[in-house]
């Protein structure tokens, strides 16, 4: 069976996350990836992911049970083993053989940094950057947060996340004071595929929840198109806290935010903290990228107005038309 699904000939070949490892148990889950339902589910021998949909009458996989680690439909109980091929159907007269079409789409899926990941396509990228201390330090140190459903473009979402001047104003009075909005200048390179801006300076009167007062730096990256990073580094101390964020593209106007912290300070101090004030901006992030228009990140420089300090955003567009994304943009 072949499918033919017009679709961003970039992000179909990447890992999305699809869910935490914890939030898949023994119960299938319905998932949504560039506009494809698929049902996500666990076995004993590993996670998979399939078209969410039964070849007999067109069910929701995800609306039936894992049993002996196959897949069986509610319906009229077909089965399906972890390759998508049917191995039972309990209608069929006693030795009739199951057709050998009687099979499903599969994905590639795999569970990795506590998250579970699919690809649509040929997965010809390593998988989204995420952290830099869970080698060689405690998990103390990491803290997941979201997912954060939001109803916008996930471009949008990354470039909000890059947007340093937004900060005084959208999270005032946390992340930045609007009676100070210059930021110092800087430049943004590409390194190793990787963009990278220079340390942006800035003053945040509670950059994380705990109501103590800081001059920041921000070094941002972008090291896919829908995922991204900083690191804040707080003046004349070693502290530092960085900040990954990987959109989950659910349809071209939908997207889920999965992030990830990590920080080298506070290490006693519990992590409710740091996910309820990451909550919180992400509340005061939403009312802007929900109604941000046109909905799709415009690609052309020409199509809006860009200042110096709107440098990290220029570069990700830039990368963006680079790459060939066409999803979310226009
Ligand atoms: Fe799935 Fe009939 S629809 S078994
Ligand atoms: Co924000």
């Amino acid at each position: 069976m072949t499918t033919l699904i017009v679709k961003d000939p970039v992000l179909i070949h990447l890992w999305h996350p699809v869910l935490f490892s914890n939030e898949l148990n023994e119960q299938p889950k319905a998932i949504e990836i560039l506009g494809e339902k698929v049902v996500v589910f666990r076995t004993s021998q590993g996670v998979y992911a399939f078209k969410d949909l039964c070849i007999h009458r067109g069910v929701p996989l995800s609306l039936g049970k894992v049993v002996n680690d196959e897949i069986i439909c509610p319906y009229h109980g077909w089965t399906y083993n972890s390759c998508g091929t049917c191995t039972r159907i309990p209608a069929l007269p006693e030795g009739k053989a199951i057709p050998t079409k009687a099979k499903t789409i599969t994905y590639y899926c795999t569970e990795e940094l506590g998250f579970i990941w699919v690809c649509l396509g040929e997965p010809d990228m390593s998988k989204p950057k995420i952290g830099e201390l869970t080698s060689d330090r405690s998990q103390n140190n990491q803290v997941k947060m979201g997912p954060y459903e939001l109803e916008a473009a996930g471009p949008r979402v990354i470039e909000n996340f890059l947007d340093v001047t937004h900060l005084m104003f959208v999270h005032e009075g946390l992340l930045g004071d609007s009676q100070f909005p210059e930021i110092s200048d800087y430049q943004v390179y590409q390194k190793d595929g990787v963009l990278i801006s220079d340390e942006i300076d800035i003053y945040q009167p509670d950059p994380d929840g705990r109501g103590h007062g800081v001059h920041a730096k921000y070094t941002y990256k972008v090291f896919q198109p829908l995922c991204a990073g900083f690191r804040k580094s707080i003046d004349d101390s070693e502290e530092f806290f960085d900040l990954y964020l990987i959109v989950l593209p659910v349809n071209e106007k939908k997207s889920k935010a999965y992030m990830v912290m990590e920080r080298n300070y506070a290490l006693e101090e519990d992590e409710n903290i740091f996910i309820q004030f990451q909550d919180l901006l992400i509340e005061q992030d939403r009312i802007i990228v929900e109604n941000q228009k046109p909905e799709l990140l415009p690609l052309d420089l020409q199509a809006e107005l860009h200042l110096k300090s709107d440098r990290v955003s220029i570069a990700y567009r830039k990368f963006l038309m680079e790459v060939g994304l066409t999803f979310g943009t226009k």
